[in-house]
């Protein structure tokens, strides 16, 4: 008698470390679903009144990636717009945890988004390099390695074409000092072991590095970190009329832990800080397909900035997988599955037109078009998008790494036509009686 298998079905598991889809009651993974996470952690969907208001505010069309709900979830995103319309001082922060030497697809998502933000709003960005964090979470990575997998990193995130007069790229490992390791301390003194473990699942035999690094991550949204970025002549004090600058963090949905612990205790700094604002993306599928995301860790999950145009189109056509039929008669008969197909989940991030976009979507639906021609487009559009990078990224020299990382005041003019807040109603005499 055959044995029988024994699957206990299991919820998803989104971490900062790791991202795992739902397990069904026969153990098949699912696709992650967004909606829940959202429910769970409290956020708010990104809806048309948002984006309506947005264009309105900014005068843009939202990017793709918001038309098309990639990004998805946000916490006070509409009091950044307030600030914008007013004129009002905010800036941008994000970053990446250098673990290998190579940006992948996924990853140039929440980057290329955030370039997108610092030109539509004009403000200055912040970026940090964890290269702490990779040395202190991957028992394989040295300080050493994670430094210099950094410098790697901070010249691809430059290819994507960050404003340089706007933009301060840092490592941790080189940059922390001074108020913002003030900082870091402070908030390491606000915030309890107990509140870490239940943030982050850490246990008593985690090690002291891990428990402090998010302390790190958390004030590096804090204007008084940066004390060079504001002004001609840094402050060598922090100062309230800095920690008011508000933050906007553009990031995966797995990052959230960190700023809904940032969020939480932002207001009981010596220099309380606004809660920081954030968007959220959803990840890029994996290779194999829903219920994991493009991964560094699985190679055969990601396509990497610095394949070739013939690697990308092994790993569609070996992995990327399909929602067509077994045969063509089949797939012409019955049609295929495009909202689970991967070559047709990349075109929806990186195909601009709408209108080609949805006729793609039939086609494929109907059986018209077969999954060999929808992985031919997909794997053209992504060869331009990685060819256009890696052109780009020749240029970056170390020369131009430096001139990025250099602490130094930014240059940024925000909104152009502002509408300044509404001035307080001033009550008569009567009125206040
Ligand atoms: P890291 O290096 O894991 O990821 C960098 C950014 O890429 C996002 N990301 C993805 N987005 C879409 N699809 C994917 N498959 C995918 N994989 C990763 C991540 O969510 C992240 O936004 N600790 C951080 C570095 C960091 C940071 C930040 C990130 C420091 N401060 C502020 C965002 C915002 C890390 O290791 O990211």
């Amino acid at each position: 008698m055959a044995e029988e298998q024994s699957h206990t079905a299991q919820e998803q598991d989104i971490n900062p470390w790791s991202v795992e889809g739902a397990r069904d009651e026969n153990g098949e993974v699912v696709a992650i679903n967004y909606e829940a996470i959202c429910r769970k952690w409290n956020t708010s969907i990104i809806d048309d009144k948002l984006l309506e208001r947005f264009e309105k505010v900014t005068g843009h069309k939202p990017h793709r990636w918001l038309r098309r709900g990639l990004f998805f979830s946000h916490r006070d995103f509409d009091r950044i717009l307030t600030l914008y319309e007013r004129g009002e001082p905010f800036f941008l922060y994000t970053g990446r945890g250098p673990s290998t030497g190579s940006l992948h697809l996924g990853h140039t998502i929440p980057l290329q988004f955030t370039k997108w933000l610092q030109d539509v709003f004009d403000v200055p960005l912040v970026f940090m390099l964890t290269d702490d964090e990779k040395a202190l979470f991957k028992d394989s990575i040295t300080f050493e390695d994670a430094m210099h997998f950094a410098m790697e990193n901070a010249k691809d995130i430059i290819a994507l074409g960050f404003d340089l007069k706007k933009t301060f790229i840092y490592s941790d490992l080189k940059y922390v000092s001074n108020h913002f390791l003030m900082n870091a301390w402070e908030f390491g003194k606000l915030v309890t072991f107990n509140q870490v473990r239940g943030a982050f699942g850490f246990n008593e035999s985690t090690n002291i590095g891990r428990i402090f690094f998010p302390s790190l991550q958390c004030v590096a949204a804090f204007a008084t970190s940066y004390p060079e970025i504001w002004k001609d002549e840094p402050s060598t004090e922090r100062t309230q009329e800095i920690a008011n600058i508000q933050c906007l963090i553009p990031m995966g949905i797995d990052q959230d832990p960190y700023f809904r612990l940032l969020r939480d205790n932002a207001h009981r700094m010596r220099f309380p800080s606004p809660k920081p604002a954030l968007i959220h993306s959803k990840f890029l599928t994996a290779l194999q397909g829903a219920g994991g995301k493009m991964s560094s860790s699985d190679p055969n999950s990601a396509i990497f900035m610095t394949d070739t145009p013939k690697q990308i189109k092994t790993k569609i056509n070996k992995y990327a997988f399909s929602g067509g039929q077994v045969s063509i008669e089949d797939h012409r008969r019955l049609g295929g599955n495009p909202d689970v197909d991967v070559s047709y989940v990349y075109l929806t991030y990186f195909e601009e037109d709408d209108a080609k976009l949805e006729e793609i979507y039939k086609n494929y639906k109907s059986g018209e078009l077969l999954t060999g021609e929808l992985k031919k487009m997909t794997i053209e559009v992504l060869q331009q998008y990685v060819a256009a990078f890696q052109e780009k990224r020749k240029e970056v020299t170390d020369e131009v790494l430096a001139a990025y990382m250099k602490p130094r005041k930014l240059e940024w003019k925000g909104n152009p036509n502002p509408v300044p807040a509404p001035a307080p109603a001033i009550r008569t005499k009567k009125e206040s009686a």
